[in-house]
């Protein structure tokens, strides 16, 4: 038993809010490999007749995402989408100024939404308010949602698909506040941009979906002013109102960034408040939601991945080996969004293949699960539910960053046949915990059990050469005493814990 005692509570009388079946959203962007020889590759031996790798359709199965973003991200602001319909051979080759290479367009709407059905997801269409504006996301909307009798719907008929896509989630651009992305804007031409293309929308369907954009990170200079701005301008018109994050260690430290879950706290704290800021002016009913549609370990500064040849094809970028140390933190940034899922009801994980992924993949080659996997896998599986409030106690460790901070950082999720499962992380990166789990409040305690990601080596990678090198495995130090589960958490790890009822 470890010097450091760590306690969790739970009633399930006691929730916070149901588990969104959007949390679990994953994104696909026109980038590097994720598209082309990432799920799209017609010559693999494992492709289907419409070219997606069924290797990878298996291991998008396995790790469960609900919802797909597509297809951008930074490209969706110079795209055409037009350009991806109709027949292969008809489709033009474009530049893409934002990642700087070729795009094909051998993949495209038609293609997407052949890959929706086949991986069991919700689209989540992203339209271009960088280069394009209100009539192109209208056309869009009119050749994926009509039925048929008009230009663009009959034009999709004719491509082979009768029936409309039926989307319902849609993003209005992305990241429009960031020097960096095509066509960036104020907070107050987008948010005026973003109502109205929301309210043609809607003119269409009032039932859609709509996420405007907010902040690319908490350190944006115009974060906050930038929500308040948009919102003041679209709070009627919009549904979400999108985050987005990515960490990685900053020179070294890594006690803090095994602490990155307090940024994105403070982050969807900030959010919340400015969001209900602008509701209150407003003397609106209406609450505006977070879509953390991008959130990922990225090692922006440090891939040591050459830059790809300018213009190339589908070249390799942003190929980030994650460790098991990532996958900690990984961890701990979704047992954040299962926390906050009363107001954090749509999440995408950046990105579903090789751009910075939890699935890679060889052209014409295998397809592996990076670290990150497992703990996106587990929690798609078994944090389906209701979460509950917890109370916890555990030691703390010093950070530069964040200052003291718990070790433990959990979530309780009980699903409908009176489970309860548990995801915990120990953030020490030096000292194991002995975790008391009180279920005192569930009718009975039948089995339960503990799979634990772990690894004497922090920096550990699955790579092409050691695929298998990182996965969680049972922990037996799990033992049960009147209503109480005491389980051995090591240091830097996760956990998911499953208690059955009796
Ligand atoms: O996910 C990679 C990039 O990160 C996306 O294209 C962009 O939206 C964000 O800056």
């Amino acid at each position: 038993m470890s010097e450091h005692r760590a306690r969790v509570e739970f009633d399930p009388r006691f929730t916070v809010a149901e588990v969104p079946e959007r949390l679990f959203g994953s994104f696909v962007e026109h980038l590097g490999r994720c598209v082309y020889t990432g799920i799209y590759e017609p010559d693999h031996p494992t492709a289907d007749a419409d070219g997606l790798r069924g290797d990878v359709l298996d291991l998008i199965a396995e790790l469960g995402p609900t919802m797909i973003r597509y297809p951008g991200g930074n490209f969706v602001s110079g795209y055409r989408w037009e350009d991806g319909i109709g027949p292969k051979e008809h489709r033009p080759r474009r530049l893409d100024l934002a990642w700087r290479v070729t795009e094909t367009n051998q993949f495209g709407l038609g293609e997407f939404m052949k890959f929706c059905r086949a991986a069991d997801v919700e689209p989540n269409m992203a339209v271009n308010l960088g280069t394009r504006g209100l009539q192109e996301a209208l056309d869009l909307l009119e050749y994926a949602n009509h039925p048929g009798g008009t230009h663009w719907s009959d034009l999709r008929r004719s491509h082979g698909d009768e029936e409309p896509y039926g989307i319902e989630l849609w993003c209005l651009g992305n990241e429009m506040d960031g020097p960096w992305q095509i066509g960036q804007r104020t907070a107050a031409e987008y948010g005026r941009i973003a109502d109205q293309t929301a309210r043609a929308m809607r003119m269409f369907d009032p039932e859609l979906d709509l996420v405007a954009c907010g902040s690319s990170s908490r350190a944006m200079p115009t974060f906050g002013a930038w929500e308040a701005e948009v919102l003041a301008n679209s709070y009627e018109t919009v549904d979400y109102i999108s985050a987005h994050v990515y960490y990685h260690p900053v020179e070294g430290d890594f006690k803090s960034f095994m602490a990155s879950a307090q940024d994105m706290e403070l982050f969807i704290d900030g959010v919340i408040a400015t969001a209900d800021a602008v509701g209150a002016e407003l003397k609106s009913d209406k609450k505006i939601n977070i879509a953390f549609d991008e959130w990922n370990i990225w090692y922006q500064d440090a891939t040591g991945e050459e830059a790809p040849e300018p213009w190339s094809e589908a070249p390799r970028q942003l190929e980030d080996q994650y460790s098991a140390m990532d996958a900690v933190v990984f961890g701990s940034l979704l047992i954040t969004l299962l926390r906050r899922c009363d107001r954090v009801t749509a999440a995408c994980l950046a990105q579903l293949v090789n751009v910075i992924a939890p699935i890679m993949t060889e052209p014409g080659g295998p397809a592996w699960r990076q670290t990150t996997f497992f703990p996106f896998a587990e929690a798609s599986r078994f944090g389906r539910g209701t979460v509950l409030r917890t109370g916890t106690a555990s030691h703390s460790f010093t950070t530069e960053r964040f200052g003291e901070v718990q070790a433990l950082h959990s979530v309780a999720v009980t699903g409908e046949d009176g489970s309860v499962t548990v995801f915990a992380v120990n953030r020490d990166l030096d000292r194991p915990m002995t975790l008391d789990i009180d279920a005192g409040s569930m009718p009975g305690i039948g089995e339960v059990t503990c799979a634990t990601l772990t690894d004497a080596d922090p920096h550990a990678k699955n790579t092409l050469d050691d695929r298998h090198r990182v996965a969680p495995a049972a922990n037996t130090n799990v033992h049960t005493t009147e209503g109480t589960i005491t389980v051995e958490l090591p240091a830097m790890s996760w956990n998911t814990i499953r208690i059955q009822p009796k």
